[in-house]
């Protein structure tokens, strides 16, 4: 029988997918950018093997059936194998799932490798990983990726591409804001924002543009003008958030101490050392480069873990706000870990 185990990556998009045009192919209203993060923390790893009698999924030790997402992936890979697919998964994540921490990216781009690798398919593997969840498909790739929202209705040429493969000197902190499940499931937002907020129809207009400028700062590895389109970006798609009717907010009081917090860090030293974004959750996610990340990290644990103000910025009482602060830098794509192992040959 065989089995593969396979270890990918989380990906923080800069330029943030937000609506869909298609619901059941996870095909987007428009194109996104991402930097993909090391997986010394955090990362998932999938195990599949072959196996009889149905499909099962067993994610961070509890059992259960495929949900819909893990079907549509494993009925595709049925039309592609021409093979009845029973699949044994059995997955593991090391940081919070459904959190805001991007679980399902790095937890769909892990089964989609897993199983084109088993299945020997010839297909691009971010396809795969975008029937599970948009944002996977750009976990397929290391460094910096942007996923090309297609123009075919089938979907076909809706896929990630490597923008950059490195930034050696960007440093990004993961800021644990709170590791409970998210309140409003993204999907669920997506469309309530799709059907009631004019501003992401404007959002909508201006993002090929947008998309074109951040991966032109990527390469030049410009980091002021990087920083300024991460933050702007998150601001945009957290406005159309509020302006979906009923609103949705994923950031809480902490989230907006930390958005004061980089402003105000940038103003006293005079130049922009430090950006944020935030995905469907209160946790930020901060970019700076590697010559201030000590110093921002300093100041950021200063205010929110020992609620001690600091000379950059005077917040005080958030003693404890943050949970944890977890560092990377830019990372590699998934791993295979054993492709095509034979587990029942005794050597
Ligand atoms: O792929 P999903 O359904 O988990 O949606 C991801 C949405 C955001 O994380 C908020 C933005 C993004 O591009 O990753």
């Amino acid at each position: 029988m065989d089995k593969v185990t396979v270890r990918a990556p989380v990906n923080i998009a800069v330029i943030k997918y937000w609506g869909k045009r298609d619901e059941s192919l996870n095909l987007p209203l428009h194109s996104s950018v991402s930097m993909t993060l090391d997986m010394n923390t955090m990362y998932t790893e999938t195990t599949v093997e072959r196996c009889q009698g149905g499909s099962s999924v067993e994610l961070n030790g509890v059992a259960g059936q495929p949900n819909n997402r893990v079907q549509r992936v494993l009925t595709k890979v049925e039309l592609e194998s021409g093979e009845n697919v029973n699949a044994k998964v059995v997955t593991l994540n090391t940081f919070p799932t459904a959190a805001g921490l991007a679980s399902s990216a790095s937890g769909y781009a892990a089964l989609a490798v897993a199983l084109s690798s088993l299945y020997s398919l010839k297909s691009d593997v971010s396809v795969l990983a975008r029937l599970g969840s948009g944002s996977a498909c750009r976990s397929v790739k290391g460094g910096f990726v942007t996923w090309d929202m297609g123009t075919k209705c089938d979907g076909s040429d809706s896929t990630a591409r490597q923008v950059s493969s490195s930034w050696d000197s960007l440093r990004v902190l993961v800021c644990v804001v709170s590791s409970s499940s998210k309140e409003v499931p993204s999907s669920l937002g997506m469309q309530r924002t799709v059907n009631t907020s004019g501003l992401l129809e404007a959002r909508v207009k201006g993002i090929k543009s947008k998309v074109l400028e951040m991966e032109s700062a990527i390469i030049a590895k410009d980091f002021p003008k990087f920083a300024e389109l991460t933050m702007r970006d998150s601001n945009e798609m957290h406005a159309c958030c509020a302006d979906t009717f009923p609103p949705i907010q994923y950031m809480n009081s902490t989230s907006h101490s930390i958005v004061k917090f980089v402003h105000s860090y940038n103003e006293y030293r005079n130049r922009m050392c430090v950006g944020y974004t935030f995905d469907a959750g209160p946790n930020a996610v901060l970019v700076c480069e590697e010559k201030d990340s000590e110093d921002v990290e300093g100041a950021l644990l200063s205010i929110f873990r020992k609620g001690v103000a600091h000379p950059a910025c005077a917040l005080k009482g958030l003693a404890g706000t943050v949970e944890k602060v977890i560092k990377c830098r830019i990372g590699g794509g998934p791993v295979v870990e054993n492709k095509r192992q034979k587990v029942d040959q005794k050597s």
